[in-house]
């Protein structure tokens, strides 16, 4: 039997929601949260013959740190005989929630790794997102952090938000450099189709569309140039300080996600739980999974082209009847991908436009349906 190695739980508690997230969580359920954490654990145990040694355990949301040390250290502690020595096990966190006490309870249940959710640093930007809390909460929640011996910090930025200028840009890199995390993810802001954040940004956000490649040579410049490798599309470490929860699921490993909304893949079975804290909590939810079968050359597809959003790229041994061969010529020639070795990977122009490029080289395949 297949035995997974890496866990994701989601936690969907949110203390207001942001207008532009689409992520599945809810404002004003926090008195479920015991219940809700009782649920986790049933589902940890129901999943149990499943699991090998964790390598990986990655608490995300909604706001995990919302629920105070006590109930994220029961969750955790549920966990502990599952880890592996040097297991990674990040918790997402909001700034505004970092206090001394969440730290050390934090860091005594085992978390070292803990990602910021900052978005940006500016007031207006923060604003404009629709986004409460404040920027100010930011530096003394990465220094209680660092008091609490927890070193690998991560922060979060998005950019191409409403309103922002290519400086407000630059300040908000330069301002998480300076707090020297180990780890920085920046994001294109994505919104959903119809969303009233669309609607009400729509002008604006036409305007970020026709900046946002500009914006995103920015951010790369800034961070390369402060010694961050640009491991991933949005993603960029100190050397050794990459996120193995998320390396493993771009190199296409098997994961198990617990809780109200989260996905699992395990071998050519996918499923997700509904995204109803209600339901979850009641127990009745694994009646109610969706269920997906995936077809070997959709796996495959889905494999390669989280690979290639690698800077190391991916070893083209399987893949090569996938390829459309003249835009695969085509690419090459003008320096958007570079094979090497019998690995196959985006260069630094194809990484620019790794959406249009992968989707090219799958033209084929994926106009012919060979994907089933
Ligand atoms: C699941 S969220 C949780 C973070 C945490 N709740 C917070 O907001 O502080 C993880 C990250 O996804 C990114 N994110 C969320 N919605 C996004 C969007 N619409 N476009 C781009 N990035 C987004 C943000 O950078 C966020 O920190
Ligand atoms: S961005 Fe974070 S805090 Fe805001 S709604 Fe989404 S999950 Fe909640």
């Amino acid at each position: 039997m297949v035995k997974v190695n890496h866990l994701y739980i989601h936690l969907p508690f949110c203390a207001r929601r942001c207008g532009y997230c689409d992520f599945y969580s809810t404002a004003g359920s926090l008195a479920l949260a015991p219940a809700y954490v009782e649920a986790l654990l049933c589902e940890l145990q129901e999943a149990a013959p499943l699991f090998g040694a964790l390598e990986t355990v990655y608490l995300g949301g909604g706001t995990p740190t919302l629920l105070g040390g006590d109930l994220l250290g029961r969750l955790l502690a549920a966990l502990t005989e599952r880890l592996t020595a040097g297991a990674e096990v990040t918790v997402e966190a909001n700034p505004a929630t970092v206090t001394p006490r969440l730290a050390g309870e934090l860091a005594a249940a085992g978390v070292n790794r803990v990602s910021l959710g900052v978005q940006s640093f500016n007031v207006r930007l923060l604003a404009n997102l629709g986004r409460a809390g404040s920027a100010a909460a930011v530096e003394p929640a990465v220094n209680v952090l660092f008091g609490a011996g927890i070193v690998n910090l991560g922060l979060d930025l998005i950019f191409a938000v409403p309103g922002q200028s290519a400086s407000d840009l630059k300040d908000d890199v330069r301002r998480a450099v300076a707090l020297k995390p180990k780890h920085v993810s920046c994001y294109e802001l994505s919104v959903a189709e119809g969303s009233a954040f669309q609607r009400r940004w729509e002008e604006e956000l036409k305007q970020q569309s026709a900046v946002s490649l500009l914006y995103y040579e920015t951010v790369v410049d800034i961070l390369e140039d402060a010694g961050y490798k640009w491991y991933e599309t949005s993603n960029f470490a100190l050397p050794g300080w990459e996120c193995r929860h998320n390396l493993a699921y771009w190199r296409g490993a098997d994961y198990l996600g617990l809780g109200a909304g989260a996905w699992s893949t395990v071998g050519l079975k996918r499923w997700r739980n509904p995204e109803d804290i209600d339901r979850y909590v009641g127990g009745g939810f694994m009646r109610e999974r969706h269920w997906e079968e995936l077809a070997p050359p959709q796996k495959a597809a889905e494999r390669l082209l989280l690979g290639l959003r690698l800077k190391q790229g991916i070893s083209m041994a399987g893949y090569e009847g996938m390829f459309d061969y003249v835009q695969l010529n085509l690419l090459l020639r003008n320096g958007f991908l570079q094979t090497v070795g019998g690995k196959i990977y985006l260069t630094r122009a194809g990484r620019f436009a790794a959406n249009e490029v992968c989707a090219r080289l799958l033209q084929n395949w994926e106009e012919t349906g060979a994907g089933g």
